[in-house]
């Protein structure tokens, strides 16, 4: 990746777990651990996704990345997947909670299962990763990085993403939390708050072509969205050595978005029925497409 702030090897040694490290910003931060030295292990739950991924990244860093497949819904498929990792080379020294399930919607128009389908992965399965490994770090006496990457409206409110949004914020209140119970065990818990990086995971189900929201650039003081490098260098500087003081921290990286203009989807609020059921029928169409990729590196 260009535009790396820091010198090569600065990750030489580390150990880092990105979930859903397969595609989008989870891919973008593992190969820059990559490009800097660590081994570098993705989870998701198309192994087919993963497996190119880590194919083209070590191509590129020739780095070891392992791909492995797991459904991080699943506490005891969790256990596994760590458990796997500390036998196959010894403790991690870092994890990013990046895996993460959204779609826009009227709340009014969500079911349980619906809720459910976020709060399973984001709040739930972050939970279970870093239970996981903390009780291992904590026995093990090992020091340890966790980053979990949330979104701005944590602070202000995710109208018609209010599962997300929940689930976000009590990742927030996670990190402050066990960076206080875990400090003392020299475990670090810091967050990452990104505005608008375009990935297709999250603009097939959060940008729908009806839901009419132009591109959100005009919001955003600086005028932009993010660059993948931008963030990429942020999730370094919290994995590396030096910052060990820093602890307990969520850091916005959103060009000003959520200061100047709420950086969340208020402005739905205009939509009706018809496009709400536009939005519905194309978010359904991703979700299928991935879904069909899934059960192919199940039973295939
Ligand atoms: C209302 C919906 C819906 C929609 C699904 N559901 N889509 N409800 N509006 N658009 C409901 C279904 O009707 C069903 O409830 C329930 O959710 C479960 O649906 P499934 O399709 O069976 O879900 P599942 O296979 O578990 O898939 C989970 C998922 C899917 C979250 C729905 O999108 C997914 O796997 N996403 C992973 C990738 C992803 O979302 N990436 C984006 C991350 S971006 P009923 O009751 O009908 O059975 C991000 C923030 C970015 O997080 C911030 C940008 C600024
Ligand atoms: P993405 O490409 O859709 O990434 C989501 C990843 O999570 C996928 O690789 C997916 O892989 C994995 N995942 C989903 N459910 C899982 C499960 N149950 N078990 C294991 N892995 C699972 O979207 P993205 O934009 O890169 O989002 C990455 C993170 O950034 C998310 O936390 C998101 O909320 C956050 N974020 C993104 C933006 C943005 O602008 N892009 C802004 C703010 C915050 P499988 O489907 O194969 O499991």
């Amino acid at each position: 990746m260009d535009a790396l702030m820091f010198r090569d090897g600065l990750l030489k040694g580390k150990r880092i777990l990105v979930t859903g490290g397969g595609t989008g910003l989870g891919e973008v931060m593992a190969q820059a651990y990559a490009q800097l030295g660590a081994t570098v292990y993705i989870c998701g739950r198309r192994l087919g996704v993963l497996e190119d991924t880590a194919g083209r990244i070590s191509g590129k860093t020739g780095a070891v990345v392992k791909p492995i497949a797991c459904d991080i819904r699943v506490a005891e498929a969790v256990e596994e997947m760590i458990a796997t990792i500390w036998a196959d080379g010894g403790p991690l020294t870092g994890l990013v909670n990046n895996a993460a399930g959204n779609f826009i919607s009227r709340t009014k128009d969500l079911s349980p299962r619906g809720f459910n389908a976020i709060a399973d992965i984001v709040f739930r399965g972050s939970f279970y990763v870093t239970l996981a490994c903390g009780k291992r770090w904590i026995d093990g006496g090992d020091k340890a990085s966790v980053i979990s990457i949330l979104t701005t409206w944590i602070w202000n409110g995710g109208p018609f993403t209010v599962p997300s949004a929940m689930s976000k914020a009590g990742l927030n209140i996670m990190t402050k939390s066990l960076a206080a119970e875990w400090g003392p065990h020299g475990i670090r818990l810091n967050a990452i708050a990104p505005g608008p990086f375009p990935t297709k995971g999250a603009w097939d189900r959060l940008n729908p072509s009806s839901s009419g929201r132009e591109d959100s650039a005009g919001a955003i003081p600086m005028g932009r969205v993010g660059q993948m490098h931008e963030l990429a260098n942020l999730a370094a500087f919290l994995m590396a050595d030096g910052c060990d003081y820093l602890t307990g921290q969520t850091i916005a990286i959103d060009g000003a978005m959520h200061l100047a203009s709420g950086g969340n989807f208020w402005t739905l609020a205009r939509l009706g029925d018809a496009d709400w059921q536009a939005i519905r029928d194309q978010i359904k169409a991703a979700n299928e497409k991935d879904k069909a990729q899934r059960a192919h590196w199940q039973h295939g």
